[in-house]
């Protein structure tokens, strides 16, 4: 497995690679791996001949600069999971590469990066479309894999390959869940021990409303009080949203669902009273298919 540090490197390999026939897949990730990356891989795997990890703590998405701080950093162990995995290549730039002193450039997909996540976290989205172009154009890949997980991520990067002519696939991968349901994610680790059981009732409201529209409930509102229900049986869990969206264009969806909703959650778990330590804030979504 190939370590590459630079930007110029990067390229120089995937010139290699792609003149002498060969697909790339490239998975970006900001590290901390676990068994929902590690998907990912596989995804990528399945669809090219190389497949390039990259991993980068990008200081341009985290509006919280304690938060940038907090962000779990475990290369060794990053590196020794790509080599189990297969991974052919690891990107591990330093941010001076992706952001050279002066830079000044920024990708940002108006609309789909306003609702949801970007309403509490401004200029997130902004940070992550600018990044997985520099990436993009680093690694000049056939085929990137994103999870579902980040759904509304998933959306805007799909849109920005669309509205500026990126030569790439854009593949979306299934959520990975813990056995009791909980998305995998490495914010999961900050959780306290009763915050972590408390921190099912987001994917027990998936269910219930999953459940609710697959008995035939189309009523947006419905769906909504349902999911909230759920929650609302965890004492600690403090609702970011609850939201119905449309799935591409992310606008709400009208009073009477009649198609594919995607129903998103953000769930804050906060630290105990006098107990020190920040608040873990928590996403996850699921397609409703409320029947015809
Ligand atoms: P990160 O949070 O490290 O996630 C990297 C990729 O793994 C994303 O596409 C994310 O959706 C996916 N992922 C995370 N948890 C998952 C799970 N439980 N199941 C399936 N996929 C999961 O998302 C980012 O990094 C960054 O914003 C990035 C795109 C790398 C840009 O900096």
């Amino acid at each position: 497995m190939q370590l590459v540090t630079t930007v110029q490197d990067l390229q120089a390999l995937a010139d290699r690679e792609r003149a002498a026939g060969r697909r790339i897949a490239l998975v970006p990730t900001m590290g901390a791996l676990h068994a929902g990356h590690l998907s990912l891989v596989r995804e990528a795997r399945r669809r090219a001949d190389r497949v390039w990890v990259s991993v980068f703590v990008n200081p341009a998405q985290f509006d919280d600069p304690a938060d940038l701080d907090r962000y779990p950093r475990t290369l060794e162990a990053d590196l020794e999971a790509c080599r189990r995995a297969g991974v052919d290549a690891v990107f591990q730039p330093e941010v001076g590469e992706l952001y050279p002193a002066g830079c000044q450039t920024w990708v940002e997909v108006a609309g789909l990066s306003r609702p949801l996540c970007g309403a509490t976290r401004p200029g997130h989205f902004r940070g992550v479309t600018t990044v997985v172009s520099k990436l993009l154009l680093a690694a000049k890949p056939h085929v990137a894999v994103f999870g579902e997980k980040d759904f509304q991520q998933l959306v805007l990067i799909r849109r920005m390959v669309r509205d500026l002519g990126f030569d790439v696939e854009i593949v979306g991968s299934p959520i990975v869940r813990e056995p009791d349901g909980l998305a995998l994610s490495s914010r999961n680790a900050r959780l306290d021990p009763e915050a972590r059981r408390q921190a099912r009732v987001l994917v027990a409201a998936l269910d219930a409303a999953g459940r609710a529209a697959a008995a035939g409930e189309r009523r947006g509102a419905a769906l909504l009080h349902v999911a909230r229900n759920e929650i609302a049986k965890a004492p600690r869990a403090r609702i970011d949203y609850v939201e119905l969206r449309d799935p591409d264009s992310l606008e709400p969806t009208p009073a009477e669902l009649h198609g594919p909703a995607l129903l998103a959650l953000a769930v804050c778990f906060d630290p105990l009273e006098g107990v020190a330590g920040a608040s873990v804030r928590l996403i996850d979504n699921r397609l409703l298919r409320p029947e015809d």
